[in-house]
């Protein structure tokens, strides 16, 4: 037998209970956490897999062919990710954003969609329905994803050159699929469509402007995203960040950007357009400048534990109520008790948090807790 340690299962044996509390929460949509911030954005990762191997996410050296990822009966089925939706929207969910690992893995996703897309927000709108793809299968699924009441899609697209693209997909992808995926999803009419580029300082830092001038024009927004500390197996280091600040330097001196305003509250991403009108880019500098302030995100792991932050150490287990005799007022009390709870802002904090090796600290990845 190996010896060899797996160092994710820790990440999920650290749950915590999730508790019906012995006051009911009626869900009213205007729930607060402890730093009064609403509950607003749902991530649900669907699948723990992917088929690719990005070094700043599933590396190869962990997520090989022994890496003991969730076996079926783990995971939330499509009814019981609906019926938790159900309660996350009654209690301000507006917008649900589909995730992994590779949220195109997933059997039958296209079912799954049409659920959610029954849902109503407490407006009596319809929710706001996205995915994050790395592209892969998107160009074969995007009509049948359009048709089952998704909205729109976000890629992962970390360069143009095929040698860029390949060696940090790690498994020699081809870019030129992964285009065409992007024109699938435009025919199909899922927009508006971003694509999400993280940026790693000496590896495709020199795709910077490529990338800006590829999309300009497009109509699809591009997004550059700081390499962060997600996780316990990327080696992070910050000397391979690059600040979103020179991100933005290094576009405006060929194609001038104006900065515009956010159009939501809390959003992840700081805008700026061309200053020629042919379109916008954004930047998102978690690491850099932290936007924890009016963080409304909650995730939604793919066995059903909700995280509070992208960052935390610990999920709670709501499968345990959903699978038990909780009634739907139960689960929305439960939830509404964790959100209250809540006051994590690990950006915020990073800098003066000690190492996670000194306190004994594992982050769950990226792939299981959903990006
Ligand atoms: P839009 O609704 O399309 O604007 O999406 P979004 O920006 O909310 O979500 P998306 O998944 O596109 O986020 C882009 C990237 O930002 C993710 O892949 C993460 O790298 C990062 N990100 C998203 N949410 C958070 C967060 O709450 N905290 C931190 N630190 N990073 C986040
Ligand atoms: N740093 C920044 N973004 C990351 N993602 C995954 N890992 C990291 C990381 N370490 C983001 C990428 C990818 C999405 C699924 O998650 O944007 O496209
Ligand atoms: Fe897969 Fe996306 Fe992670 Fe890359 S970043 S390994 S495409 S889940
Ligand atoms: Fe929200 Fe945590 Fe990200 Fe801050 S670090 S924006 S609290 S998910």
């Amino acid at each position: 037998m190996s010896e060899r340690v797996i160092p994710l299962i820790d990440q999920r044996l650290g749950s915590l209970a999730a508790r019906v509390p012995t006051t009911a929460i009626p869900a009213t949509g205007l729930l607060g956490d402890t730093l009064g911030r609403p509950l607003r954005d749902l991530r649900i990762s669907v699948t723990d897999r992917c088929n690719f191997r990005c070094s700043y996410c599933m590396p190869k050296s962990i997520f090989d062919k022994d890496y003991p990822y969730l076996p079926h009966s783990a995971l939330l089925s499509f009814e019981e990710i609906t019926r938790l939706a159900r309660q996350f929207v009654a209690h301000g969910v507006q917008k649900i954003r589909l995730t992994g690992g590779e949220p195109l893995l997933r059997k039958n996703l296209e079912i799954l969609i049409g659920q959610l897309a029954t849902l109503r927000t407490v407006d009596g709108q319809p929710l706001d329905i996205t995915l994050t793809t790395n592209g892969s299968l998107l160009e074969r699924k995007a009509q049948a994803l359009k048709a089952a009441g998704l909205q729109r899609v976000t890629v992962s697209l970390d360069g143009l050159d095929d040698a860029v693209f390949r060696a940090m997909n790690d498994v020699d992808f081809p870019v030129a699929e992964v285009l065409r995926g992007i024109e699938a999803a435009q025919a199909a009419g899922l927009g508006p469509i971003k694509v999400n580029m993280v940026v790693k300082r000496g590896t495709n830092e020199h795709e910077i402007l490529p990338m800006a001038r590829h999309f300009k024009g497009s109509g699809i927004v591009l997004r550059f995203i700081e390499y962060m500390d997600v996780g316990a197996t990327n080696g992070w280091r910050m000397d391979e960040v690059l600040p979103s600040a020179e991100v933005v330097r290094r576009i405006h001196q060929e194609l001038p950007l104006v900065q515009l305003d956010p159009s939501a509250p809390g959003e992840t991403a700081e805008r700026w357009g061309y200053a020629d009108g042919s379109g916008e880019i954004g930047v998102i500098s978690s690491v850099t400048q932290a936007f924890c302030g009016e963080c409304n995100r909650a995730r939604l792991t793919t066995e059903g534990q909700l995280y509070l932050c992208l960052f935390a150490a610990q999920g709670h287990d709501l499968r345990a109520l959903v699978r038990g005799q909780a009634s739907d007022p139960e689960l929305a009390s439960a939830i509404a008790a964790i959100w209250q709870g809540r006051n994590d802002r690990y950006s915020e904090l990073r800098a003066s948090l000690p190492p996670d090796a000194a306190t004994g600290t594992r982050r769950a990845e990226m792939s299981y807790i959903g990006g």
